[in-house]
């Protein structure tokens, strides 16, 4: 057997986004700290946002209570209002906060001390979206990535893939670590830590179309479900409804805010249809929205729908949405003059790991915090720019809840070496390749917008196929990137179908054509490793 490299910290944070660099610059100046990234440390789905951050900055229109209204109502009466309120009521502070590493969100006017401007989007009844013109993700990357690359207590990992977290031999409920894939020297290290934050990001990639970057694959959701963690909600995968339709766009977003600046959604021949749908029209919840679209598109046959925001000015939307227009110029759409032809993508995960008002998972020394995690905050239903809120307001309840407990976290456990010795390198990649298509084709076929129990059933099945497949091959042969992945999304989607199935209504995003309507009680669907293996 070959001893593994071992590393060791006091706070191991899996994942680079908006959550994980949140985390990392909360806890540096007094413990030791090593951010892992799958990728580059900019690669996530933060560095895409576009729309912007909710936060009450207009306090004489807006307030508090109001932004916890329009949350509890998209989310269909399934949010954790304690969860809701804790997050809204701590998002001024957290802008402040990311302000002050010099975040440069846009002000009413050019000058550097002039009111931020604010704009809206579906679901919020007053603009309190502060945003980067149309790149608000790639901002905040920018900023916390520039910020923690100073701090000389942040150890930054790129490239390497975590696998699994290492639970004592003595305490079930603690983690001695994690064991990583180094993807340059293609073998497993060993890092040893106090505590755990899993900052993934979340599982969009479980479906075909998404408009999440490659490592939105779920590996938190399936560590922490592999480790023993409850995991809530995951029937609620978000479909954004307006990502660019065409055929050398590849995955793009074209933002909820064109509809906050007055963008209609309409058929081929300019008729606007979103008010035969909702009363709230083009700027409705997203789930509303998306299921339209997909309506229309199935009604009318047709392989997308359009947005037009042609009554803006050339020079309006040259303004707020810079980086929408290049990219539509640059596939021979111009947005000021013609709709953008558009379709409903994966989007973002509402469920995941649950975790309490700190961040923290049912293990005493592991958090969950950003897309990975299920607080309670989107129930069934995330509202727009309301998800970068949530990770760094509970980036930073986690980091005040850990800094109290650092000093007596134990670290004395001696931690197995990796086995390598029963597997070879694998034989056969196309195996991996093929059970991917399948699997995502599946669930977009059949867990997708609209489901019933036949299609959920059907999917169930060819899940449970693929996962054997998968796991004969993880014990068989040494891991790599991609097996890695696909042995964490087929995982995830088991998570996504069984949630389905036992959710017998339709409630925000989980829309089944056999129960159509809403029970009166609102339940979380909470699933327990331990429970459903017993
Ligand atoms: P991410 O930013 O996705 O980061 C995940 C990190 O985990 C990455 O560094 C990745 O490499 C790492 N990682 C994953 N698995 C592993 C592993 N096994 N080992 C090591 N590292 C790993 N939200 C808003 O609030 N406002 C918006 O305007 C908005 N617009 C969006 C537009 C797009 C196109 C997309 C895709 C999302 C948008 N969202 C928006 C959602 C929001 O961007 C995400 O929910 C949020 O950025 C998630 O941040 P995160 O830190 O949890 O994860
Ligand atoms: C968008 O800009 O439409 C995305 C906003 C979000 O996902 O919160």
């Amino acid at each position: 057997m070959i001893l593994s490299i071992q590393h060791a910290c006091d706070v191991l944070i899996v994942g680079s986004g908006a959550a994980g660099l949140s985390v990392a610059l909360s806890l540096a100046d007094h413990s030791q700290v090593i951010v892992l990234s799958k990728s580059n440390i900019k690669e996530g789905s933060t560095r895409y946002a576009q729309g912007g951050i909710a936060a009450v900055f207009d306090e004489e229109n807006d307030s508090v209570d109001s932004h916890v209204q329009d949350t509890l109502i998209a989310g269909a009466g399934l949010c954790d209002e304690d969860a809701v309120r804790f997050t809204a009521s701590n998002a001024a502070d957290a802008m402040k906060w990311l302000i002050d590493f010099g975040m440069p969100f846009d002000r009413l006017d050019d000058k550097s001390d002039g009111e931020y401007h604010l704009t809206r989007e579906g679901g919020h009844s007053h603009r309190r979206i502060l945003h980067a013109a149309d790149a608000t993700g790639e901002a905040v990357q920018v900023t916390l990535v520039d910020a923690v690359l100073q701090h000389p207590n942040i150890h930054i990992f790129e490239d390497y893939n975590a696998i699994d977290l290492i639970k004592s031999q003595h305490n079930p409920e603690h983690a001695l670590g994690a064991y990583v894939y180094n993807c340059q020297t293609k073998r497993v290290e060993v890092i040893k830590s106090r505590f755990v934050i899993l900052a993934t990001g979340g599982a969009s990639k479980v479906y075909q179309y998404t408009s999440n970057p490659d490592v939105s694959s779920g590996d938190g959701i399936a560590m922490a479900w592999r480790a023993g963690c409850s995991i809530a909600n995951m029937e609620f995968n978000q479909f954004h409804p307006t990502c660019l339709f065409h055929p050398d766009a590849g995955t793009f977003l074209i933002s909820e805010a064109l509809r906050g600046e007055g963008a209609k959604l309409v058929h081929a021949d300019g008729t606007p249809f979103m008010h035969q749908f909702d009363e709230r029209g083009d700027l409705a919840p997203r789930d509303i929205v998306a299921r339209a679209i997909d309506f229309e598109m199935k009604r009318l046959g047709q392989d997308c729908m359009y947005l037009d925001i042609t009554h803006q000015s050339n020079d309006f939307i040259i303004k707020h949405f810079p980086n929408i227009y290049r990219k539509c110029r640059s596939v021979g759409i111009d947005i000021t003059r013609q709709p953008i032809p558009v379709v409903p993508a994966a989007h973002y995960s509402c469920g995941g790991v649950v975790t309490d008002k700190h961040a923290k998972t049912d293990l005493d020394n592991v958090y969950a915090v950003g897309e990975v995690a299920y607080t309670g905050l989107h129930g069934a239903n995330r509202m727009a720019s309301n998800s970068l809120l949530e990770c760094i307001v509970f980036a930073r309840a986690a980091a005040q809840h850990i800094q109290s407990k650092l000093n007596s976290a134990d670290y004395s456990e001696v931690i197995p070496a990796w086995d390598e010795s029963r597997v070879t390198d694998s034989d056969e990649e196309v195996i991996i390749q093929h059970n991917w298509h399948e699997l995502r084709l599946s669930m977009w076929d059949y867990v997708g917008i609209v489901r019933t129990d036949k299609r959920l059933q059907r999917a169930l099945r060819r899940i449970e196929l693929l996962q054997q497949e998968i796991h004969d091959y993880y014990s068989n042969f040494r891991v790599s990137n991609n097996l890695l992945e696909l042995r964490n999304l087929v995982t995830v989607a088991q998570l996504i179908v069984l949630c389905a199935m036992r959710r017998k209504e339709s409630r925000g995003l989980h829309y089944n054509l056999d129960y159509p309507d809403m029970l009166p009680e609102a339940k979380p669907t909470v699933l327990n490793p331990n429970d459903l293996n017993s």
